[in-house]
């Protein structure tokens, strides 16, 4: 019987993100497929391992290699962040159909919002939240842009953005007032993790030169940097709706 792979979320880059069952997973395998990013900061876990990268081979070939080491022992194949999200790891998980097993870990979205301490919904203020990438929207005429997504009220969470920063200001701007704050979290558990919050009228001027979108880069590959916005990244929740709850929500829990 072949042993299986396991996709694994394996967040954002720092280590410690890992659930305890990815680690223990980790541990069992000696083959382990990664990004080139993880090799150093997941260094300690992957000492007299077997590595490969995954972006060196075509996919039939890849998926012939994964099936062939997976008559020896259990491949672990290390997610950054989490599948759920612009993941580009989809064909192989089909591919591979019951040898595959997914494993969730830490979004970027999700240690964003731990950085900024902040979570993106809040009551009275965003009610909703929209993930999206300009990458993705397609370039034909018709094709949606960011301000078709902007409003108040929405927490617009923007992947791989390739846009130059006051363009996509200017997309913003359509549906959100110039107040509303706007954060660039980047490289988000790594040790040089930055994060530059300002509303949509001072980012531009705050991030001057600096190139958060390696859009000046020959390396096309996006840059680690989640762009956040809405109101929630800002304020501050309002007390009142924690008795509200508790009146009306919580004291009627039944733990049994
Ligand atoms: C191909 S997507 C992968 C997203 C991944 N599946 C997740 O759940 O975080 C890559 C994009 O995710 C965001 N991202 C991934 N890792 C990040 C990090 N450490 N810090 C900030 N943004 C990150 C950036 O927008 C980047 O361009």
């Amino acid at each position: 019987m072949s042993h299986q792979i396991y996709f694994l979320g394996a967040g954002p880059g720092d280590p410690e993100l890992l659930t305890r069952r990815a680690e223990r997973l980790l541990k069992e395998c000696r083959v382990v497929y990664l990004p080139p990013m993880y090799d150093q900061t997941f260094a300690e876990f992957l000492e007299a391992k077997e590595l490969f990268i995954p972006f060196e081979y075509y996919f039939a070939d890849l998926i012939e290699q994964i099936k062939s080491q997976l008559t020896s022992g259990p491949i672990a194949f290390l997610v950054p962040g989490d599948l759920t999200f612009y993941s580009p790891f989809q064909a192989l998980v089909d591919a591979l159909g019951p040898l595959a097993v997914v494993v969730p870990g830490v979004g970027s979205a999700n240690a964003a919002s731990a950085l900024l301490k902040k979570t993106l919904d809040l009551p009275g203020v965003c009610s909703r939240a929209i993930l999206a990438s300009p990458r993705t929207l397609g370039d034909g005429p018709d094709a949606p842009t960011m301000g078709d997504f902007a409003a108040p009220g929405v927490s617009l969470l923007i992947y791989m953005n390739n846009i130059p920063l006051p363009e996509l200001v200017a997309q913003l701007r359509e549906g959100y007032g110039k107040d509303t704050p706007l954060a660039l979290a980047h490289r988000v558990g790594h040790p040089d993790e930055e994060v530059v919050v300002a509303s949509l009228d001072t980012i531009v001027a705050k991030v001057g030169n600096r190139d958060y979108f390696n859009l000046d880069s020959p390396n096309p590959r996006p840059a680690l940097t989640l762009v956040l916005v809405g109101e929630s990244l800002t304020a501050e929740a309002d007390p009142t709706w924690w008795d509200y709850r508790r009146d009306n929500i919580w004291k009627y829990q039944d733990n049994s």
